[in-house]
C-alpha cells in the first residue's frame, strides 16, 4: 500500500494522477489539515511535521511514500529517508528533470513556483543545475494555497487575477520554457498562471512525481497490484475536506477519518 500526504488538499493532484497512472494500486492519504501552511514555517517544525505524518502512516502499513507536498521535498525529504525504512518519492527530481528538458529545446529558461520554504531551501534550482539547466528564476507564492483551498482559481476572480498579477507580471517578460508548480496546490491556478505566462509549459511537479513513483513501483513490483482503494484522513475538518477535495481529486470523495496527528 502507497502512502501519500501532503499539509492539506493539494497532495490530492498527485493522488489524481496516481489513479491514472497506476489503477490498481491500494494508497492512504494524509492531509495535515490542522496545521496547514507548512510553506510559511521553519525547516525544524517542517521536519518534525513531516515525521509524525510519516509516523502515522507507517502505522497503517504502508510500504512506500510519496511525500506530495513540495515544501516537504524540498526541506525534509532526507530526514524522512533517514528515519524510515521504505522508499520515499518527493516532488522535486522528476518535475526539475521534466522542466531541464523542456528548456533545452527552447531558450534554457526555467521559473520555479513554490512556497517561502520552497524558495528558501534551493532545491529546485540545485536540482535544475545538475539537470544541466542554469538560467532559473524562484517566485515565491504563498497566497497562491488558500486561493486553491478556498476555490478561487479562475482569471474571472478577481481575488485569483490579481494575487497572480503580483507575483508573475514582475517576471512574465522573461519567458521562461516553463514553470515548475512547485506547490502541490498549484495545478488548480493553471488558468491564472498561464494567462500571465502563455508560452511556458508547466510542469506538475505533483505528476512528474507520480511518474517516478510508478517506474520505482514496478522495478521493484511494490503496491501496484490490489483493489485500487484510498482511504483518506485529515487532522481536523473531516467535513470541509471532503467538500473541497472533489475540486482537488476531480472525484468524490468519502471515506474520511480523523486522526490526533499529535500522538504519532
Ligand atoms: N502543498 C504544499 C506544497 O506542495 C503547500 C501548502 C502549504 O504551504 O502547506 O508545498
Amino acid at each position: 500500500m502507497i502512502g501519500i500526504f501532503d499539509s492539506g488538499l493539494g497532495g490530492l493532484t498527485a493522488v489524481a494522477e496516481l489513479r491514472k497512472a497506476l489503477p490498481n494500486a491500494d494508497y492512504v492519504y494524509f492531509g495535515d489539515t490542522a496545521r496547514i501552511p507548512y510553506g510559511t514555517r521553519s525547516v525544524e517544525t517542517i521536519r518534525s511535521y513531516a515525521l509524525q505524518d510519516c509516523r502515522f502512516l507507517m502505522s497503517m502499513g504502508v510500504t512506500s511514500i510519496l511525500a506530495a507536498c513540495g515544501t516537504v521535498s524540498t526541506n525534509a525529504l532526507d530526514t524522512l529517508r533517514a528515519s524510515f525504512n521504505v522508499p520515499i518519492v518527493g516532488v522535486v527530481e522528476g518535475a526539475a528533470k521534466k522542466a531541464a528538458q523542456i528548456a533545452k529545446n527552447g531558450r534554457g529558461k526555467v521559473l520555479v513556483l513554490g512556497t517561502p520554504a520552497t524558495i528558501k531551501s534551493g532545491a529546485f534550482e540545485k536540482a535544475l543545475n545538475k539537470n544541466g539547466c542554469r538560467d532559473v528564476i524562484s517566485v515565491a507564492c504563498p497566497m497562491f494555497v488558500p486561493l486553491a483551498e478556498n476555490g478561487y482559481t479562475s482569471v474571472n476572480q478577481i481575488p485569483a487575477l490579481e494575487i497572480a498579477r503580483e507575483y508573475l507580471a514582475p517576471v512574465a517578460d522573461t519567458c521562461p520554457d516553463a514553470v515548475i508548480l512547485g506547490c502541490t496546490h498549484y495545478p488548480l491556478l493553471s488558468e491564472v498562471i498561464s494567462y500571465f505566462l502563455p508560452h511556458s509549459a508547466l510542469v506538475s511537479s505533483g505528476a512528474e512525481a507520480v511518474s517516478e513513483l510508478k517506474d520505482m513501483l514496478i522495478s521493484s513490483h511494490r503496491d501496484i497490484n490490489g483493489g485500487g482503494k484510498g482511504k483518506y484522513y485529515v487532522s481536523d475538518g473531516v467535513e470541509s475536506f471532503s467538500k473541497s477535495a472533489h475540486r482537488f481529486l476531480q472525484a468524490p470523495v468519502s471515506d474520511v477519518t480523523v486522526v490526533d496527528i499529535n500522538s504519532y
